[in-house]
């Protein structure tokens, strides 16, 4: 399909209410934000230290290259499980198995695990101590409350989970934590969420990309990147066509760095754990909620 054929299919999408409420993209970057430096933080890193490096010029372009768009790559809704939402909203920070990068990035597994009053009595149990129900179960809500609280919120160093996430989207990510942390029982509580590719661009984007790029700013040179800057969301799009955006995103890409530019190996993480298509959305929701100061 002709990308203008799928913004059309898109906005008549939208058009019927079909579509949760999305928004542009606004602000400073999150990394600005904390004045932390690119190369001193492992936020938005998490898949650099478990996946593979970005591609060497040399070995760029890969001989088989994954980025076939699938047919379902066409404006559809698609569902999405907690496990999903962790991934586009979480992963990049607390990594696949939710232990983060400490000291810097707290593991979510202590404080996901406190809000089961049955881990806690066995957990006290262990230590000796018989902890009643009546005990526990105040405590484990009072857990679920400040959990769903930063789930709302964020932290002072962890932003809030932009988009604003709707009730059935919480509950889904809710249920995803408590199977990451190991609660009996979780894995029959795991519930699905039908989601637009506009919604699942914006969840990638504002949760992962706006990490390290801004919103919005001066489209940097080959000499500018060399010297570490970071070129701005909404200049994105017309830096790469889709099929190189979703190879930067998915398998890493070279970039032009110095004067004269030469291809060098890319400093961006490469999200493995982002499919083709959702890298693919990620794309159509920046060429059609253009990013904002
Ligand atoms: C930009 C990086 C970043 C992203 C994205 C992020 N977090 Fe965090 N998170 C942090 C940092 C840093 C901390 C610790 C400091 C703080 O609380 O502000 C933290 C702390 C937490 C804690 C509390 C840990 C404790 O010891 O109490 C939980 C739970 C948590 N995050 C869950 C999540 C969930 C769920 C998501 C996805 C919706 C998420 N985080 C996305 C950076 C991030
Ligand atoms: C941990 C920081 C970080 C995160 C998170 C991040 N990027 Fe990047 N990105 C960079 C840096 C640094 C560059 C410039 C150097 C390079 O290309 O590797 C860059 C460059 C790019 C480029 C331009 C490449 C070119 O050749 O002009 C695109 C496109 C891009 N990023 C897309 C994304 C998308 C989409 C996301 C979210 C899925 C994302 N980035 C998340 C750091 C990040």
């Amino acid at each position: 399909m002709k990308p203008f054929t799928i913004v059309f299919f898109l906005l008549a999408l939208s058009l019927f209410g079909y579509a949760q409420v999305v928004t542009p993209v606004e602000g400073e970057s999150w990394l600005k934000h904390l004045h932390r430096p690119f190369d001193e933080t492992s936020m938005g890193k998490s898949s650099g230290v478990y996946g593979p490096a970005a591609p060497m010029p040399s070995e760029w372009p890969p001989p088989n290259p994954a980025l076939q768009l699938s047919n379902k790559f066409s404006g559809q809704s698609t569902t999405l499980h907690g496990s999903d939402l962790y991934r586009l909203k979480c992963q990049g920070c607390h990594g696949p198995s939710g232990t983060g990068a400490p000291p810097e990035i707290n593991s979510v597994i202590d404080p996901v695990r406190a809000t089961s009053a049955r881990v806690y009595i066995e957990r006290m149990k262990k230590r000796g101590m018989d902890v009643t129900w009546k005990d526990a179960v105040p405590l484990a809500s009072q857990a679920k409350g400040m959990l769903l609280d930063r789930l709302h919120k964020g932290g002072t160093d962890m932003p809030s989970p932009t988009p604003y996430l709707t009730d059935a989207e919480v509950r889904a990510l809710f249920a995803y934590l408590q199977l990451l942390a190991g609660i009996p029982g979780a894995e029959k509580r795991q519930i699905p969420v039908i989601e637009p590719p506009l919604r699942v661009g914006e969840h990638i984007v504002k949760s992962t990309c706006h990490i390290c790029h801004a919103a919005v700013g001066h489209n940097p040179s080959s000499q500018e990147l060399l010297d570490g800057q970071i070129p701005p969301l909404s200049r994105l799009t017309s830096r790469l066509s889709l099929n190189e955006f979703v190879a930067k995103v998915t398998v890493g890409k070279p970039v032009l760095e110095g004067s004269p530019a030469i291809p060098v190996r890319g400093h961006m993480p490469v999200f493995t754990y982002l499919t083709p298509d959702e890298a693919a959305d990620a794309y159509l929701y920046l060429s059609l909620y253009p990013p904002r100061m």
